[in-house]
């Protein structure tokens, strides 16, 4: 009879009130799986979406949520060969798919599983497998950048904005992006070439910085209006990539004038986004950017900077030590 573990348990729906640290079972391991040590996970949007009841129909309660992983595995089923015990591991959990990252163990399909990066902390790595995953799937997947082009990047302070930023570098495009005015500092440390206050007008700026020319690629990492502005931004057969689900219908016509192909991209997970992605951090071309750090008993203090993070002075990701016990807590802007 294997010990329990720890566990934060979304009880219910609602506030940052609504995990418990629980005693759980340690799942078992089939054929073609893993059962990995968490040391870090990393907190998305998605996870307090669904703590708030956006996905009531995705997530039976009681639920162990949490969408990134590094860790090291400590058993394997009778059909892995890709990993032994003691093999440092970092991945995104199958999403609606069974228990998450908030627990001091996971189970994963080994399909799901990539070698962590050896020059990332557990902490950073974590930081990277559901952002990175999802920069991946929509620079080069679907949106298919090339080198010399141009890419709007909107977010660019943000979990998904910090490592697009550096994909695209890396990439060989030219990086416009927008944050708040007092961001514009740490995204040009990144690599944009051009950072945009989202205060203003980004079709405007982005005319200027393009010399009316327009961008080869937008990033849609906000919503709103997005999808219906892009193509005012666009050079011609341009495209649109959004990660954020379109709340209600919007107006494409613009987009005719373009030539413009939009992808809207959900992501999956799997390895092979994964090890590109190593590829890229070995040869110091990205860094994940962790802006707090707290311990899983403490996940919704996590949660509620995570939610406001526009009330914090906030880069990149929400970490969450597992393993440890590290608290390293933004200031809160004035
Ligand atoms: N479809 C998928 O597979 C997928 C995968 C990952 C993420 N997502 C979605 O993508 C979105 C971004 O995720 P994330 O992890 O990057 O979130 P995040 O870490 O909370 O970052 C969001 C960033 O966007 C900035 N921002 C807010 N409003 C803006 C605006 N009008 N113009 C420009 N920037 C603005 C924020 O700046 P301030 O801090 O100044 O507000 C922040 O830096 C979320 O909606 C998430 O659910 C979807």
């Amino acid at each position: 009879m294997t010990e329990p573990m720890k566990a934060v348990v979304l009880a219910r729906f609602g506030g940052t009130d609504a995990f418990e640290l629980r005693d759980v079972p340690v799942p078992h391991v089939g054929p073609r799986q893993v059962r990995v040590r968490v040391h870090a996970t990393a907190l998305n949007p998605l996870d307090y979406q669904i703590r708030r009841g956006d996905y009531t129909a995705h997530v039976p309660l009681p639920a162990i949520i949490g969408h990134d992983i590094s860790g090291v595995v400590e058993a394997t089923g009778t059909d892995v060969t890709e990993f032994r015990a003691g093999d440092a591991v970092y991945y995104t959990p199958r999403i609606f798919g069974g228990p998450g990252s908030y627990a001091e163990q996971h189970v994963a399909d080994v399909e799901l599983v990539g070698r962590k990066p050896g020059n990332l902390s557990h902490l950073e790595a974590a930081s990277l497998t559901l952002a990175g995953g999802t920069v991946w799937e929509s620079l080069v997947t679907r949106a298919q950048l090339t080198v010399g082009e141009t890419i709007l990047v909107h977010g660019g302070a943000g979990g998904v904005g910090t490592i697009a930023i550096q994909v695209a570098k890396a990439m060989g495009a030219r990086v416009i992006t927008t944050a708040k005015a007092g961001d514009h500092e740490f995204v040009r440390s990144l690599g944009a070439d051009t950072a945009i206050d989202y205060a203003t007008d980004y079709v405007e700026a982005v005319a200027e910085a393009t010399r009316g020319r327009g961008v080869d690629v937008v990033f849609d990492t906000i919503g709103g209006d997005t999808l219906t502005r892009s193509p005012l931004t666009l050079a011609d057969a341009g495209r649109v990539v959004s990660i954020v689900d379109i709340a209600r219908p919007q107006n494409l016509i613009d987009a005719w004038d373009k030539n413009a192909a939009y992808h809207f991209v959900f992501t999956r997970q799997n390895r092979g986004k994964l090890d590109a992605l190593t590829t890229l951090v070995e040869r110091g071309l990205v860094k994940p950017v962790i802006g707090a750090t707290l311990p899983l008993a403490r996940m919704g203090e996590a949660h509620e900077l995570l939610e406001n993070r526009r009330s914090y002075a906030m880069h990149g990701k929400v970490a969450i030590d597992v393993a440890g016990d590290t608290v390293d807590l933004p200031p809160r802007l004035p």
